[in-house]
């Protein structure tokens, strides 16, 4: 595709305006909004400035004709969106968790093979610089097989108790899908395929339905095995990864570097690289996809893989 790619955004609250500017970056035009709160739509649109607002996806995909669409929608809206855009042709990038539950995620997957567009799930992680790093290095085999994997994604949300987050018919669960549904894919990307998952969970609200604290624990394919902690209330933020092979380690806290040592060494070696929450990046891949110049590195089937693990350990 080599004229002016047509963008239309469903779902128009915090994560969208991401999505926006990683777009902004790209030149696209933005063809139509639409969100189920009209105020949601208008505010969109006016930052934009006029960009038309629809009703509903189908006017929005029907009228604007966009050739991408961005779902930014709860994940109990992403199914209905995403498989009406894949059916129409156009190429869908889902916000995480990619479907409300697994079976969701596999109609999800079915119906982007069928319609011979792209689907690619938001993990925007997979984008960060620190984040290949570590798998460029896991991969280069200079920390040896890899033997434990250690992250968390946590802080203060503020005011969740109140949110479509932790209301389960909405979300489809707490904690561990909606924050590490990043880290399952990040264990994957960097280590390898999950052959089994174990948690144990907590609920600090009592009012609502889901996990706020949680702990996953993975083991890979290739023996490796992985924690994944992340909670809504905690009251301080914290992101690192951390991995130990046979012969090193290597370790990223969401900053400006990455630290890697070997068993060797007397001291940590450190490597800069560059701050992104990966936005602009994932972005610049999937329109890439779009436009033929390479396949996606984040496919549907890697957003099935990751709703089957995380919702394998709430029907224990
Ligand atoms: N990749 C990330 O780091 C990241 C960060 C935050 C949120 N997210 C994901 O993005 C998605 C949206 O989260 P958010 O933080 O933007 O939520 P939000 O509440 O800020 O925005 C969601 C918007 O969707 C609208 N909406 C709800 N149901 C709809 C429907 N059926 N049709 C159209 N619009 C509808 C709401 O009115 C709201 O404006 C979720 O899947 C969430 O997990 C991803």
């Amino acid at each position: 595709m080599s004229r002016t790619i047509r963008v239309g955004i469903v779902g128009c609250g915090g994560i969208a305006r991401a999505h926006v500017m990683g777009y902004q970056a790209e030149k696209v035009q933005f063809v139509g909004l639409t969100d189920a709160s009209r105020e949601a739509a208008d505010k969109l649109a006016g930052e934009l400035k006029h960009v038309p607002v629809y009703a509903d996806y189908h006017e929005l995909i029907n009228k604007a004709k966009p050739d991408v669409v961005s779902i930014c929608t709860p994940p109990v809206a992403h199914e209905a969106a995403a498989v009406y855009a894949l059916k129409h042709g156009v190429h869908v990038l889902c916000e995480k968790p990619m479907a409300f539950d697994a079976a969701a995620a596999r109609r999800l997957e079915v119906a982007a093979k069928k319609a011979a567009v792209q689907l690619m799930p938001a993990f925007r992680h997979r984008f960060i610089p620190g984040n290949l790093l570590l798998r460029k290095i896991v991969a280069s085999g200079k920390i040896g097989d890899v033997v434990l994997f250690n992250n968390i994604f946590c802080g203060p949300a503020f005011g969740m108790e109140h949110k479509w987050f932790t209301k389960k018919k909405i979300s489809g669960g707490g904690c561990l899908l909606d924050t590490s549904s990043h880290s399952v894919d990040l264990f994957r990307f960097i280590v390898g395929e999950v052959s089994g998952q174990k948690a144990v969970m907590h609920r600090h609200f009592k009012t609502t339905d889901v996990e706020d604290a949680g702990i996953l624990s993975v083991k890979a394919k290739n023996g490796a095995i992985g924690t994944m902690q992340s909670s809504f209330v905690a009251g301080v933020g914290m992101a690192f990864i951390d991995i130990i092979g046979t012969k090193g380690r290597v370790l990223f806290e969401y900053g400006d570097r990455v630290l890697f040592r070997l068993t060797k060494d007397k001291d940590w070696t450190v490597k800069p690289v560059k701050v992104s929450g990966g936005w602009l990046e994932q972005i610049h891949h999937f329109l890439g996809a779009v436009k033929g110049q390479h396949p996606l590195s984040c496919t549907a089937h890697d957003g099935v893989r990751d709703m089957e693990i995380i919702t394998a350990v709430y029907e224990k």
